[in-house]
């Protein structure tokens, strides 16, 4: 997940249980994943510690206005992040997948994609590679946009080799590039066709780096990225029989209430871990807008639960240590996306959906106050659109 080529562990909660010295709003995820007890104990002791019950000392200003609505703020979003993560204990995890995946439909993917074109980003590694091996195994056409030639050269071996599959190309891109995703959506447009674009790419980096175009890097990659790649190759794909679109959300959004004020964190304590979760909610949003506009063409988001790919074992090694036998595999992280990428059942589903083991999810937790409004959404849109303008070529 790393923008960078490694993905720095973030002060934040997404799951961070290094961190969990830190006295921050979002410490108790990493509390809980400490106890070890059963789950419900889990729920006591985290509706014991819900707001109201902020760590002693945290922003205490008696009158203090100001600090109020900030402590109001902490404790909200240590609400979210408390009820994210015990979720996660019970859903993200590879149990949450053993019990959802018993109600998997097997002939759902049972399908011969032969014929049909796949475009997944990212698809060197985890989630991406994962999707493009079971997409390969049933005769898919695919395009595997990487920004590493050497990691996407060794993945296509390796799909190549276990599939059988000669159909499957390579595109070196760099998805925090904006100037180079038009260019390379233009001219793959003349050359291929393309039924299926998976957006997998996706990074969490800490620090608040700017890319060549001082763009911030989880921005330019996760939203901007997203968003001219779908945009430029929407024409693409309504010119074929069942188009769609996936985007690997996270189910780490659902602690962010959309934040259209301040795309690129230049107003902000710089904390990764939420941009990146900002950035997952804004795709989420992106899905449900473009599900609205382009009605023949089908979309979906979708979280691919806590999924044990490289970027995890590298870079959150103490996380990895603790959950390591929790974790899910990777293909059980990719299933959801193969079933949105291939199954019929899927493209029965509404348009625009958040998807969580094959099943559509809400995209707030309960009492979170992460709604938006409409013209919050608009405004994303309207954005996106102006500053992906500036990056097209002439
Ligand atoms: N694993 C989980 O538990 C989990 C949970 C929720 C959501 N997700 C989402 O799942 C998706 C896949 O992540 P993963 O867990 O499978 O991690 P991963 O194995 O590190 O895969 C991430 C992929 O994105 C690529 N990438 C990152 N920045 C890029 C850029 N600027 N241009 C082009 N490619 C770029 C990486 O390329 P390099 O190899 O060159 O770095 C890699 O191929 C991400 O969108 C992530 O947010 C994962």
């Amino acid at each position: 997940m790393g923008c960078g080529d490694t993905w720095v562990p973030a002060r934040g909660s997404l799951p961070h249980p290094a961190h969990s010295t830190q006295l921050s709003a979002t410490s108790a995820p990493t509390a809980a994943l400490q106890h070890t007890g059963p789950r419900r104990q889990l729920w006591v002791r985290a509706r014991r510690s819900l707001p109201g019950r902020l760590p002693a000392g945290r922003l205490f200003n008696p009158g203090g206005g100001a600090v109020l609505t900030q402590r109001r703020r902490g404790a909200m979003s240590w609400y979210r992040n408390t009820v994210w993560f015990l979720t996660g204990l019970r859903e993200y995890t590879r149990s949450g997948y053993d019990s959802a995946s018993k109600h998997f439909v097997p002939a759902d993917l049972e399908v011969n994609v032969t014929g049909r074109s796949f475009m997944i980003t990212g698809a060197n590694s985890g989630i991406g590679k994962a999707t493009a091996m079971e997409i390969a195994k049933r005769g898919g056409t695919l395009h595997l946009v990487c920004r590493n030639k050497e990691r996407a050269e060794e993945a296509k071996r390796e799909i190549t080799t276990e599939t059988g599959n000669q159909n499957i190309f390579l595109h070196i891109l760099d998805m925090s590039n904006p100037k180079r995703i038009w260019e390379f959506a233009e001219k793959f447009k003349t050359e291929h066709k393309l039924n299926v674009l998976i957006n997998n790419a996706g990074c969490m980096v800490n620090r608040r780096e700017l890319t060549e175009d001082g763009l911030e890097k989880n921005f330019a990659t996760n939203t901007l990225g997203t968003y001219i790649l779908t945009t430029a190759l929407l024409p693409l794909l309504a010119n074929e029989d069942d188009p769609r679109v996936i985007i690997v959300s996270s189910g780490g959004m659902l602690v962010q209430k959309l934040d259209v004020s301040d795309l690129q964190s230049e107003n902000v304590t710089f904390d990764g871990t939420m941009v990146y979760a900002q950035n997952k909610r804004q795709q989420v949003v992106l899905t449900e807008q473009w599900a609205k506009v382009h009605k023949n063409i089908h979309f979906s988001a979708m979280h691919p639960g806590w999924a044990d790919t490289p970027a995890v074992r590298s870079a959150m090694p103490e996380f990895y240590e603790k959950m390591k036998n929790k974790l899910r595999t990777e293909a059980q992280g990719a299933d959801t996306v193969v079933w949105l990428a291939i199954s019929p059942a899927a493209a029965k589903q509404t348009s625009g959906l958040f998807f969580q083991d094959r099943h559509p999810v809400s995209t707030h937790l309960l009492l979170a106050r992460t709604y938006s409004s409409p013209e919050e959404e608009e405004k994303l849109i309207e954005a996106l659109e102006e500053l992906s303008q500036k990056f097209k070529p002439a």
